[in-house]
């Protein structure tokens, strides 16, 4: 098939390359020239495992282009896809200008009958508005179709090309069965492909998003009264995980969820809850919880030190919002080192892939260290902020040795406390 992507960014560029690698020509648009120029030279704007291998395979067999030009993007496919940002308007609403302006034009630049596919994570009713726009704009036919996008960061082509579901949303025959086709390759071990009406797979996606967060909040909650009451938060995840019924993913308390999509789309949907009179409350307490929780690790050190932060050297491990990608989109890590530059903390920094990207926030306020060790050189404490593998055994005498004082807050439980203990380190982390 004859596809194209517009908005060439991690939904876009890797399932732009997942489609070519079964055989469909694909053209991946962007309207960022330098990602553009440099996806023509082979350089990969992002960290994700695997996907520089995949696009540029697929680029050298000629069957995944990029290009600058919505005309030849729209022109040269069948099939469109829509994987623009739905950023959060100032009332938490998704910003949906991106969209639309690119529909406005596909409308223009239709030269035959096209599949548009919005990938995007939308508000339900946006198929509906795309459909009316193009129906204004278009002299050809213009099939709308929801496709919400389920991939995580990190694993991105792993759940591109084994996706556990694929969502297609759109009362059109024709249009369900092309895209069936088009997704039949990933999915021959037996994953589903549902088929529903446009508004429940808009809402599918915000459904899923909102219930990890939701999982996530409700953890981080208990984990603070865990401390309270003395009980240990580690045995009563594995106590609750084993029951089928609530699963052991998504129950690890941490210092708050972030990144692109989670917390934009809990308030994506708490603001349409509230536009169509019947609020989330739920899901309005997860998000001020998730914002609170990202705090989690600064009053337990200011407690520690007595409020006394000003002129105290703080390591950190971890940028990301998440290990094995550079995303650093709503990281606890960024609201932590601001925090710590306002109490007069100087911060020294390690993570192995997003000190670029965070560089360019924090140039000359503070230090970025290529390794985890040189981060702890005259340390007055540690907060483990993102669990990259290569945190998880560190040379503890080693630590001690650079850190000034032997403090470890960590914010993903990766270290024994009866172990740290032994260590000779005064050692804080959650819910334990
Ligand atoms: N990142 C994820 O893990 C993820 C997962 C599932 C769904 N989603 C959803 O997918 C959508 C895209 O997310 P993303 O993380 O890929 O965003 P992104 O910011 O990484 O990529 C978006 C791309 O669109 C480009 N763009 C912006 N305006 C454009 C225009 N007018 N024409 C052409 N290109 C344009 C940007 O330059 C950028 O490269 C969002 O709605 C998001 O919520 C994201």
């Amino acid at each position: 098939m004859n596809l194209s992507i517009i908005g060439t960014g991690y939904v876009g560029l890797v399932q732009g390359a997942c489609f070519a690698d079964t055989g469909n020509n694909v053209i991946c648009m962007d309207i960022d020239e330098k990602k553009i120029s440099g996806l023509k030279k082979g350089i990969i704007p992002i960290y994700e495992p695997g996907l520089e291998e995949l696009v540029r395979k697929n680029a050298q067999e000629g069957r995944l282009e990029f290009t600058t030009s919505i005309k030849t993007a729209v022109q040269k496919s069948d099939i469109i896809f829509l994987c623009l940002p739905t950023p959060p308007s100032e009332d938490g609403s998704a910003d949906l200008s991106h969209v639309l302006s690119v529909v406005d034009q596909i409308g223009e630049l239709a030269n035959a009958d096209k599949i548009v596919v919005s990938k995007s994570t939308v508000p339900v009713g946006t198929v509906d508005k795309i459909k009316q726009l193009l129906k204004k704009k278009a002299k050809f036919q213009m099939d709308v179709v929801s496709n919400p996008e389920f991939l995580k960061e990190g694993t991105a082509l792993q759940d591109s090309l084994k996706p556990d579901r694929v969502v297609i949303g759109t009362k059109s025959k024709k249009a369900a069965a092309i895209l069936q086709e088009l997704y039949e390759p990933f999915v021959r071990t037996g994953n589903p492909i549902i088929i529903m009406d446009e508004h429940s797979s808009e809402m599918t996606k915000y459904a899923a998003n909102a219930f990890l967060a939701t999982k996530i909040s409700f953890m981080n909650e208990l984990a603070n009264l865990c401390e309270e009451v003395g009980a240990d938060i580690d045995s009563i995840r594995k106590g609750i995980g084993s029951d089928p019924r609530i699963g052991k993913q998504f129950l690890f308390p941490g210092v708050g969820y972030g990144g692109s999509c989670f917390p934009k789309d809990v308030k994506a949907l708490i603001s349409t809850s509230e536009e169509f009179g019947r609020p989330l409350t739920i899901l309005r307490s997860v998000d001020k919880l998730n914002e609170e929780q990202k705090k989690v690790l600064l009053r337990k050190l200011n407690k520690h030190f007595k409020d006394q932060l000003s002129g105290k050297t703080i390591a950190i491990w971890g940028l990301s919002f998440k290990p094995q990608t550079d995303d650093i989109r709503e990281a606890p890590s960024l609201v932590m080192i601001r925090e710590l530059l306002n109490a007069g903390a100087k911060v020294r920094a390690h993570d192995p892939i997003a000190i670029s990207v965070v560089e360019p926030l924090f140039r000359g306020k503070i230090d970025f260290c290529e390794s985890s060790y040189d981060a702890l050189k005259d340390a007055d404490a540690l907060l483990v902020v993102t669990e990259w593998n290569e945190f998880r055994n560190p040379d503890f005498s080693k630590m001690k040795k650079m850190m000034k004082k032997p403090v470890i807050l960590d914010g993903r439980n990766i270290y024994d406390p009866k172990e740290m203990k032994e260590k000779g380190f005064t050692y804080f982390s959650i819910g334990r």
